[in-house]
Formats: structure tokens, C-alpha cells, sequence
């Protein structure tokens, strides 16, 4: 459990707006994702998230910082092209909208396979159709789908067909961005029991990106808060729903509902005041695997 797959190290990114003006999307974030684990990264829409999760599948390249996959910097050019072949099975997305960009006109079956057939990889369970059989189980449908097409399924089948055909390359590592956010909440917790399963079964390990903090709590092992590309705090998901500690935090975990009637009236919320938010500050440990970002507002 304790081998490094991912470790991401001062990673930023920028985009231009323009007249010389840059964005700062992702500035110096650094996280480890251990093999087997599941690594969420939370935070409000625009902190950064996807251009992380987009970095760390060589889809953006990163202006400072580095990506090492099993230690092999995928940023850098010379390893890259070395180890082209392993990163590219190894590594797989998912989307939020991953279904809806399935062709439209391919079965199902072809789908599944075409990773397999692009990258002429021998099936390893004989012929392409038994290979997207396979996975099509594995995700939970009938391979009586294998023949029909993505507007004849529903979202949710359309986003277990998503997930199979990146299952078909037997990835280590999973990026999932925001995978879940656009199903119903019933096929949503299908899917999360699904990415459980092929963590304590299969030892995948994944970077989970979520809106949700309900579903990261009951998901993850560990968790990382992005706040304006500055990764704020990250700590063992227990530890961080329990003592969170930058302000940020706290404002995020005090907005989530509580089940409960009467504890849900007593629930505090904290505001954050996004004018005090100071970014200069390095990350401090204050428990083993605890780290809230420096500065005025933290108390560790
Ligand atoms: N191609 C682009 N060009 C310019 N700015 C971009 C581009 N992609 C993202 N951004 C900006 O970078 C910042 C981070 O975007 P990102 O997509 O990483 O956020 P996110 O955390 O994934 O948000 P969401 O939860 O809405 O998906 C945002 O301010 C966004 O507007
Ligand atoms: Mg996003």
C-alpha cells in the first residue's frame, strides 16, 4: 500500500487571457497517491480541478512543477516518448461527460474494444467481442448491450460503457473527473460501489475529482481541498471531516447538510472571507499525514 504511483510536485498552470494577462488555474500544488488508493480532490467550480486532473494525463502541460508516474516524469519529453506505451494503457480518464462523447454510430461492443484495436493489443480473452463481454459485466450490464448503440442506453449505461472501454486497457491509475455529477443519484451510488469494488478487489487506484463532499467522505482514503489552484489543505478523509482546519475547509464541510432534523437547525456554518485568503504561505504539517496551508488564517 505504501509504493508512490503519483506524485505530483509544485504543479502550476496558467492560461492566457489575453493582452499578455494569464490565469493562474493551478499554482505549486503537490499531492502523492499511493498504489491502491483512492485520492479525492474537492473544491468549488473553477479551483482547478480538472486542470490537475488534465495535467496529469499529459492532455495540458504544465508550465512549472513535475509529474512523476511510477517515477518517470511524464512531462518531460525524452521520458515521455521511453515510456510512451506504459503511460498510455496505464493511465485512463474518466469524464463527467464521458458518455456523451461516445460515438454515436459504433456498438457498444466496438466501443469497448477499440482501445484494444487502436493500440493492437492481443485480447486477452481471445477475440475483442469476449474482451468488451468481459468488461461489460464488470461494469454491471447484460452483454446482450454489446450490440446495441449509445442513444438506444440510458446515461447511466452510457457512463458504465465509458468506464468500461478505459477498464479494457487494464489501467493502474484512474482519473476520474467528476465522473458521477451528471447521473441520477440512484446510478450514482451504483457507480461509486463500482469504483469501491475495483479498488479493494482489483488494487486500482484512483484520483477521484468531486463536487460531493458526501460522496468523498464515503470514497476516498485521502482528500486534497483546491481553493484557486492552491491546494489548502489535505489530510486521511476521516481526519480532515473530523478536524478540518484552514478556514476554507471549514466553510466547505459546514455546508453540507445534515440528515438529521434537529441536528441539521443546530448545524454552524463558517463563512470563508475570500478577501483574508492568503496564498503565500507553504503547506505545514501538523499530524503525519495532516497539511493545512500556512499563513495568518490557519490554526493548526
Ligand atoms: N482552456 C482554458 N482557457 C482559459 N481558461 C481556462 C481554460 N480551462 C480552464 N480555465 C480556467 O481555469 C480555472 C480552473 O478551471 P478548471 O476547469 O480546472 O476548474 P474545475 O475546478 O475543474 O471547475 P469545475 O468544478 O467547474 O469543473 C477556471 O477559472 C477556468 O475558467
Ligand atoms: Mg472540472
Amino acid at each position: 500500500m505504501c509504493e508512490t504511483l503519483l506524485d505530483v510536485r509544485g504543479l502550476c498552470h496558467s492560461f492566457p487571457l489575453g493582452a499578455g494577462r494569464y490565469l493562474r488555474a493551478v499554482d505549486g500544488v503537490s499531492f502523492r497517491i499511493r498504489k491502491g488508493e483512492i485520492f479525492g480532490l474537492v473544491g468549488e467550480s473553477g479551483s482547478g480541478k480538472s486542470t490537475v486532473a488534465r495535467c496529469v494525463m499529459n492532455i495540458l502541460r504544465p508550465q512549472a512543477g513535475s509529474i512523476l508516474y511510477r517515477g518517470v516524469d511524464v512531462c518531460d519529453p525524452a521520458q515521455f516518448r521511453a515510456n510512451r506505451r506504459m503511460l498510455q494503457t496505464e493511465r485512463q480518464i474518466i469524464f463527467q461527460d464521458s458518455s456523451s462523447s461516445l460515438d454515436q454510430r459504433m456498438k457498444v461492443a466496438d466501443i469497448i474494444a477499440e482501445p484494444l484495436a487502436v493500440n493492437h493489443i492481443v485480447p486477452p480473452r481471445g477475440s475483442l467481442r469476449a474482451e468488451a463481454a468481459f468488461q461489460l459485466r464488470y461494469v454491471g450490464m447484460d452483454p446482450a448491450y454489446l450490440d446495441r448503440y449509445p442513444p438506444e442506453l440510458s446515461g447511466g449505461q452510457r457512463q458504465r460503457v465509458a468506464i468500461a472501454r478505459a477498464l479494457t486497457m487494464e489501467p493502474s491509475l484512474l482519473v476520474a473527473d467528476e465522473p458521477i455529477a451528471a447521473l441520477d443519484v440512484s446510478i450514482q451510488a451504483q457507480i461509486i460501489n463500482l469504483f469501491r469494488h475495483l479498488q479493494a478487489e482489483h488494487g486500482f487506484t484512483f484520483l477521484f475529482i468531486a463536487h460531493d463532499l458526501a460522496v468523498v467522505r464515503y470514497l476516498c482514503d485521502r482528500v486534497g481541498v483546491l481553493y484557486r489552484g492552491k491546494l489548502v489543505e489535505m489530510a486521511p478523509t476521516k481526519e480532515l471531516f473530523d478536524r478540518p482546519l484552514h478556514p476554507y475547509t471549514k466553510a466547505l464541510l459546514s455546508a453540507i447538510p445534515i440528515p438529521d432534523p434537529r441536528r441539521e437547525r443546530a448545524r454552524t456554518r463558517f463563512h470563508f472571507d475570500e478577501a483574508a485568503f492568503d496564498r503565500t504561505g507553504g503547506f505545514v504539517q501538523v499530524s503525519p499525514e495532516h497539511f493545512v496551508l500556512g499563513g495568518k488564517e490557519a490554526e493548526p
